[in-house]
């Protein structure tokens, strides 16, 4: 290294010691000047996770379409797809600050290399099984755009995520509702109501990944891009969604514990992984690298529906 050279790296790193202070004092980043290379990695890896899972929602929605019982039903789903649509813009907007074109990135990336969790690429059987998708699944995607909303030390991040909460909840919200509905209108939907729950629960459940003591402290977490960790946000999780089950008469492996004064699982084995071609899980426990490793495979419709998606041929079922 010449000493050049040398005087450079020391004042990058005497930059990347000062903003990392602001950041710990809590002060919040605003201008895209002030982003030094070890941040802006950070919030462009989290941008791009974030923006691309919510164009890989439309693939998965759409297929409900099929199976939706009536026109409100239908318009239900067109509304969810309508507003992940506005998700993904979103996003892509601010991500389009870092120089990146998020045309690009949502219609000519490599189909194979779409960041998504399996779940999307699985098509949906029946009505009832996109519902209690959105009362569990839109609950546990709010709760890691809820904490970039609330905590992210980048502002322009806190305010992109507010429009896109609003309507998640609202997604949740409607599952939750339309879940009770099936769930109580007869023996049949009741059914579908809980083989839906049975495989969409543990989806949930390991939606955030793995554990924190296997993940060590990531550099989200010091430079607060997030604040709240994979097991705090499954925690928040698994009480809401294990509440609702209760107060809805769902029946799911997990449970209020007294003693511990808190929700635990209860015959769920963690981690586990699926049976792509049952459309199940295991129901037996695993190691996580072969948990994560079948996540990153993905689900049968990977990546044909991003194929689909790149072709734009949205409409040809619609109308
Ligand atoms: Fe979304
Ligand atoms: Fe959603």
């Amino acid at each position: 290294m010449s000493t050049t050279e040398a005087v450079q790296a020391s004042q990058e790193e005497s930059a990347e010691e000062a903003l990392l202070a602001r950041i710990q004092a809590g002060e919040l980043i605003e201008d895209m000047d002030e982003l030094t290379p070890r941040y802006k990695a950070i919030l462009e890896r989290t941008l791009e996770i974030a923006a691309q899972s919510e164009v890989t929602v439309l693939t998965w929605a759409y297929t409900a379409f099929d199976v939706a019982p009536d026109i409100g039903a239908k318009v239900a789903i067109c509304g969810t797809i309508q507003d992940e649509v506005g998700h993904a813009h979103q996003q892509g907007m601010l991500y389009e600050r870092f120089g990146v074109n998020m045309q690009k990135l949502a219609f000519e990336a490599d189909p194979n290399t779409y960041w998504s969790l399996p779940i999307m690429e699985f098509p949906i059987r029946n009505y009832a099984e996109f519902v209690v998708a959105q009362a569990f699944l839109d609950r546990a995607g709010r709760f890691t755009t809820w904490d970039l909303e609330l905590h992210c030390s980048f502002a322009p991040y806190r305010r992109t995520l507010k429009k896109v909460n609003f309507e998640e909840a609202f997604h949740f919200r409607h599952g939750a509702l339309w879940t009770k509905y099936y769930f109580e209108q007869n023996d049949e939907t009741k059914k579908l109501v809980q083989d839906a729950v049975n495989w969409i629960f543990p989806w949930g459940y390991h939606w955030y990944g793995r554990p924190d003591h296997l993940k060590g402290h990531p550099d989200q977490l010091t430079y607060k891009v997030r604040h709240w960790t994979n097991d705090t946000m499954r925690a928040k999780w698994l009480k809401s969604a294990t509440d609702f089950a209760d107060r809805t008469g769902l029946d799911v492996p997990a449970r209020y514990d007294e003693e511990k004064d808190d929700y635990v699982i209860d015959g769920m084995p963690y981690p586990m992984t699926f049976d792509a071609e049952k459309m199940d899980w295991e129901w037996e426990e695993t190691t996580w690298d072969r948990a994560i490793g079948n996540f990153k495979k993905g689900g049968p419709m990977r990546p044909a529906c991003y194929e689909r998606l790149q072709r734009e041929e949205w409409g040809d079922k619609l109308w």
